[in-house]
């Protein structure tokens, strides 16, 4: 079939003709919204490479969380700042860190709000890296008996799917086996299945203050250049008991997403990463694109390429944007 019979511009003549024949639809229960939680009281600090987004302590966190919860986005994903760092990142799995403090007070606040936790120690260590540091190298096996005290310490808190983001071999399993020993055998795992070592996480970890200290993360976290490699990693987080996985960053990666999806056919999330975030906001602040459409345009993308979940720092503005479009 072809020209002058077939017009595929025929179906593309009215906003009415393009919704009835669209094929990808964005929702806001797509949408996952990470918040950044710190010690004190009233704080709400604007991150600067992240317009719209803030560091939040507890009670303004419980602010945050309502309006999250109003506006249908069903999952939020917490980091913390601790109070101190050590070598070993103990406030990571503090029965009082702040996470635990954040989850406890979401359940008190917005009960049915999913509560993800990011399982990693680079917030939480003097060095900055995700693991445990022995002669100059971050060790893997020592690495996973501390996750998986970090993943137990949030189920206890009540978190409903703990996200190990640390890329440690093994950590899956670890953190699974220790869950369900102490009696969470219901808590869902999200995988960082395909962690990328980015450059895009620049915001993040001024955001963070995660930034590694020395070196940088690519003895753990992916080579860019690597797409069979993804799949080998999402097949062991898979044997070793993850629920969801996880690509990561977004963007970039399309074709990883597209590849995990087709091959296991299990619930994939992708991670819109902060620098991905920036970028639009910063041209769009510039005039130089709009920031809105793009935004429409990048989640559309994310979820064509296979992602099931977003998780995304555009979640409330796009939250936003799908109700007026529906309205
Ligand atoms: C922790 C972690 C990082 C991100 C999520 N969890 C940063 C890193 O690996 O350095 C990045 C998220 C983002 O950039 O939005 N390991």
């Amino acid at each position: 079939m072809s020209y002058p019979i077939f017009r595929p511009r025929r179906l593309r003549q009215t906003e009415t003709i393009r919704r009835m024949v669209r094929e990808t639809r964005l929702a806001v229960e797509d949408l996952i919204f990470p918040l950044f939680v710190v010690h004190g009281s009233g704080v709400k600090h604007e991150i600067a490479a992240m317009p719209g987004n803030f560091h939040l302590s507890v009670n303004e966190l419980q602010k945050e969380v309502k309006e999250v919860a109003s506006l249908g986005i069903p999952a939020v994903l917490l980091f913390g700042l601790p109070s101190f760092k050590d070598a070993y990142g103990s406030q990571a799995y503090a029965k009082d860190g702040i996470v635990q403090q954040a989850v406890r007070a979401i359940k008190d606040t917005v009960p049915d709000l999913a509560v993800i936790t990011d399982i990693c120690l680079c917030a939480y260590t003097s060095h900055g890296h995700c693991g445990v540091v022995e002669g100059g190298v971050v060790k893997n096996d020592p690495t996973l008996e501390i996750l998986a005290k970090v993943g137990v310490s949030h189920a206890e808190a009540g978190a409903d799917i703990v996200a190990p983001s640390d890329m440690m071999d093994g950590r899956v399993g670890a953190i699974r086996e220790a869950l369900d020993e102490a009696g969470f055998e219901e808590t869902i795992i999200l995988a960082y299945a395909a962690k990328y070592a980015s450059s895009f996480y620049g915001p993040f970890r001024e955001a963070a203050e995660s930034a590694p200290q020395f070196g940088d993360r690519r003895s753990y976290q992916m080579d860019p250049a690597n797409a069979d490699e993804a799949l080998k990693e999402v097949g062991l987080d898979l044997e070793e008991g993850a629920d969801i996985v996880m690509v990561k960053p977004a963007l970039p990666y399309l074709d990883v997403i597209y590849r995990v999806k087709a091959e296991y056919g299990v619930p994939v999330a992708a991670y819109n990463v902060s620098g991905e975030f920036a970028m639009v906001k910063a041209a769009a602040q510039k005039g130089w694109l709009d920031g809105e459409q793009a935004m429409l345009e990048m989640l559309t993308a994310i979820k064509r390429a296979g992602a099931d979940l977003i998780i995304t720092y555009f979640a409330k503005e796009a939250a936003r944007l799908l109700q007026r479009l529906m309205s």
